[in-house]
């Protein structure tokens, strides 16, 4: 009997390790033999731990177990929910990035290349560096942190480029709130993110690479650190890439804890041993990056995404999608909403249906308020745009932001100034201060929203000037786009702004 229990730092919170510890102790009271096998998560963060066992017939899953039910489990008179491939939510999804995720051994090569792995980097080192990239422009990939720019062009831009050292940098600083996709991603399948770079690297003619993680993320770290030294032991890393006679190496760096680090420059500062600062742009990373080198920037999920692109076909990868959004988003449901946990699907579904088919609407059943669709400089979006396609210029066109595909739901009981007021206190704790408008703006900015909370009849224009002054001016994304979440909330919920609604009467 195979049984497979996750070791995804979700399930571990939710006592995966305590239900493998009574694994063990049952199987062996009742005398069975098994094999147990730690695996990623599904990303149904409701049923976990789920635990799978395989009878010979199929993995059979038994959701949210705890200890005390683990004898049961193993006698087989506990309910299961059957096989877990037809659980809705996983049935309904298209999963090309995270196929692998939840069902394979993260650390085991064998496992990893038995379900597609390394087919991908296999065709690439048969291809000149133009044709891979000509490979990602044609599949339409563009980039998964959150702005959205065409994968292929950006590594062009770096295989161009004349230099005698080239890098790979994989951001996996996933700061945005109520995102995980990253972390999922690593702790589940981590060889996709190595097949990725080391693609990136034939591509660009890139010989090193990095991986900046967040410091929240022990697992993670852990788990890609033994991915790398295993990729290196098994030649997918090295002086000889799988034989081809090109290099490609790669290691593990560790953030400490800064928003902004997410942020490419940022993040090349604190590479190179240097604080977290914003460098001004341009230069492009692309042309001066990595102690001033042509180095591509790429988040997890495009990297990861790499693999199936070449496994598959590039026009595969490209027949998914909406208008230029092709491929699948990696939607993050989190908040207040029943289902919460990682949906892959083709772009184009709507908000809608995302949030009341896929995620159950709330947790407590409350009706849904807003729904935060991009992180913390993501606008709030009322349920009137339940209609919007997920789709980078879709939802731009709402006045929203695709971000890093994270949704987080509110409900009716939610206060909007308060959401706007917390949207603005973030970017002033996280503002790494190098530009006037963000630094002092974002102050400024809480201020005039507890102008408006106390009634100041002039605030409610002031703080709609202040938030055009910050979009205009400010160096990087945290400031420049601070006006989503604060503008948004103020424009869809005017009731919960009361002054504004006075003044306006
Ligand atoms: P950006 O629009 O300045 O640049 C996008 C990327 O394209 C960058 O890597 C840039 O260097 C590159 N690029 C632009 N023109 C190029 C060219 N001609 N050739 C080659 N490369 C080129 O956006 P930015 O500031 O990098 O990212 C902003 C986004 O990040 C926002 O949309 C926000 O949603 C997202 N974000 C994501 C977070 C996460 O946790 N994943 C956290 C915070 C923000
Ligand atoms: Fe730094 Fe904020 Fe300016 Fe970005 S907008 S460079 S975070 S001060």
């Amino acid at each position: 009997m195979k049984i497979y229990v996750p070791l995804d730092s979700m399930a571990k919170a939710l006592g995966a390790e305590e239900v493998t510890h009574a694994i063990v102790k049952e199987a062996c009271r009742q005398g069975h033999k098994i094999e147990i096998i730690r695996t990623g998560t599904r990303g149904m963060a409701w049923l976990e731990p789920l635990v799978e066992i395989d009878r010979g017939d199929g993995r059979v899953g038994y959701g949210a177990v705890t200890p005390d039910q683990v004898s049961a489990m193993l006698d087989g008179s506990l309910e299961s929910l059957g096989r877990v491939e037809d659980i809705p939510f996983l049935a309904r999804q298209t999963r090309l990035t995270f196929a692998r995720c939840g069902v394979i051994d993260p650390l085991n090569l064998a496992d990893y290349e038995a379900h597609g792995g390394l087919v991908g980097l296999k065709r690439a080192i048969a291809m000149s560096a133009a044709d891979i990239v000509e490979q990602v422009k044609q599949s339409g990939l563009r980039g998964r942190g959150g702005a959205g720019f065409p994968t292929g062009v950006k590594w062009d831009t770096v295989r161009q480029a004349q230099a005698e050292r080239k890098y790979i940098v994989c951001n996996a600083d996933e700061g945005d709130s109520g995102t995980f996709a990253d972390r999922m991603i690593i702790e589940g399948d981590p060889f996709s993110v190595i097949e990725g770079m080391a693609i990136a690297g034939l591509a660009t003619g890139a010989t090193h690479g990095f991986v900046y993680i967040r410091s929240e993320y022990p697992d993670a770290i852990k788990i890609m650190s033994a991915a790398v030294d295993l990729a290196r032991i098994n030649r997918i890393l090295g002086t000889n890439v799988l034989g081809s006679g090109k290099a490609f190496d790669m290691e593990v760096r560790v953030g400490a804890g800064a928003y902004i680090c997410g942020e490419e420059t940022s993040m090349l500062n604190s590479l190179e041993g240097n604080p977290g600062v914003v460098r001004a742009k341009p230069p492009l990373p692309a042309l001066q990056g990595f102690m001033g080198k042509p180095t591509v920037v790429n988040n997890v999920i495009s990297l990861a995404t790499v693999p199936v692109i070449f496994e598959k076909g590039a026009a595969h990868h490209a027949s998914f999608g909406v208008g230029r959004s092709r491929g699948t988003v990696t939607l993050q449901l989190a908040g207040n909403v029943k289902y919460g946990g990682l949906f892959e699907t083709a772009f184009g579904i709507t908000l809608g249906e995302t949030v009341m088919d896929i995620g159950g609407g709330t947790r407590n059943g409350r009706p849904i308020k807003a729904v935060q669709v991009g992180g913390p400089l993501g606008s709030y979006l009322p349920v009137e745009k339940f209609d919007t396609p997920i789709g980078y210029e879709e939802l731009g066109a709402e006045g929203g932001l695709m971000g890093h595909a994270g949704l987080v739901v509110f409900d009716d009981t939610t206060n909007m100034l308060e959401m706007a007021r917390f949207a603005m206190q973030f970017c002033a704790i996280e503002s790494c201060g190098k530009c006037t408008p963000c630094r002092v703006g974002s102050v400024r900015g809480v201020e005039t929203i507890d102008r408006i909370a106390a009634g100041d009849h002039e605030a409610p224009a002031l703080l709609s000037d202040l938030c055009e002054l910050m979009h205009d001016s400010s160096l990087c994304a945290l400031g420049g786009f601070i006006y989503h979440p604060v503008m948004s909330a103020f424009e869809h919920f005017p009731d919960d702004f009361s002054t504004t609604k006075e003044a306006a009467e």
